[in-house]
């Protein structure tokens, strides 16, 4: 049999845990329910979209008749909270099923403290956390519920900011979710072995200096044009160019690319992470 052999597998109930290794973010989220109780559970569903600073979004998949989906629906508010992997056991204890209206947090080393924009608890312990509120729900027949929802902050333990990212993913210690046997097992990794893989170029990128515009370029926003690396510089030619067209300009004038550039948050701090 060669290395590379495969075999089909039957796709059963729960096979995006069971059978595909799926790494995972491991959080717990924190809502109130109508009275106003505190609830807590795992979720792992969770992906970023959205790039841009403006609309840092986040979509999550739950299980329709879990309190968690239920009260998010109820009060449009929750708080994604990532625990380091000292606090798995504690995050195991909030996914038992408890009936509805106990505050799994009680029965964790976790402390709720309160969080800035929305009413939920955030949880002391956890490194990382998002507040959100609800932009969209889709209910999934006979499935999931999609919640799409606006990032409202981003709250941090003081100084992981400032660290590089190497020192940040040591000091956070986030446990990463493998998937579950018999739904009873859960297996985690942890990020304490780095690898680290440099993004080259493409063979092309070079090309990326002789970038064409399809407008008049003012002095100021060639300049602008020519700090950019080249590698990304047609990209943003055809960005800045449609933003002109949607101001109802035919010519890219300095002040325009300015106000292009700080509109999508590309300040100068942002692009000097695209310079070498
Ligand atoms: C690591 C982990 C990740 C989980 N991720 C999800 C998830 O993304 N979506 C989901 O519906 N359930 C997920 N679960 C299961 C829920 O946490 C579990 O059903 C919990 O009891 C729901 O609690 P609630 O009814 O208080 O919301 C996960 C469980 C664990 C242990």
């Amino acid at each position: 049999m060669s290395e590379h052999e495969k075999e089909e597998i039957k796709i059963r109930p729960f096979w995006y845990s069971d059978i595909w290794l799926f790494p995972k973010l491991i959080t717990v989220i924190t809502t109130l329910d109508k009275e106003g109780r505190v609830n807590a559970a795992p979720y792992s569903h969770i992906m970023q979209y959205d790039v841009m600073h403006k609309n840092p979004s986040m979509i999550l998949g739950f299980r329709q008749d879990s309190h968690t989906f239920v009260n998010i629906c109820d009060t449009g508010e929750f708080v994604v909270n990532c625990p380091s992997a000292d606090y798995l056991d504690d995050m195991m204890q909030t996914a038992r099923f408890f009936p509805a209206g106990v505050n799994e947090l009680e029965h964790t080393r976790f402390t709720p403290i309160p969080s800035r924009k929305v009413k939920p608890p955030s949880i002391a312990e956890c490194p990382q956390i998002a507040e959100c509120t609800v932009k969209e729900i889709v209910r999934l027949e006979k499935s999931s519920g999609i919640v799409i929802a606006n990032i409202e902050a981003i709250v941090m333990d003081k100084g992981l900011e400032a660290m590089g990212r190497e020192d940040r993913i040591k000091a956070m210690n986030l446990p990463i979710g493998l998937g579950d046997e018999k739904r009873r097992y859960y297996y985690h990794t942890f990020a304490d072995r780095l690898a680290c893989h440099e993004l080259e170029d493409p063979p092309t990128a070079y090309q990326g200096a002789d970038a064409t515009t399809t407008m008049d370029w003012d002095e100021g926003a060639t300049g602008h044009l020519m700090r950019i690396p080249p590698g990304i510089r047609q990209l943003v030619i055809g960005q800045v160019e449609s933003f002109a067209r949607g101001e109802g300009s035919d010519r890219v004038t300095e002040a325009l690319f300015a106000r292009m550039a700080e509109e999508s948050g590309m300040d100068e701090a942002v692009m000097d992470r695209f310079r070498s």
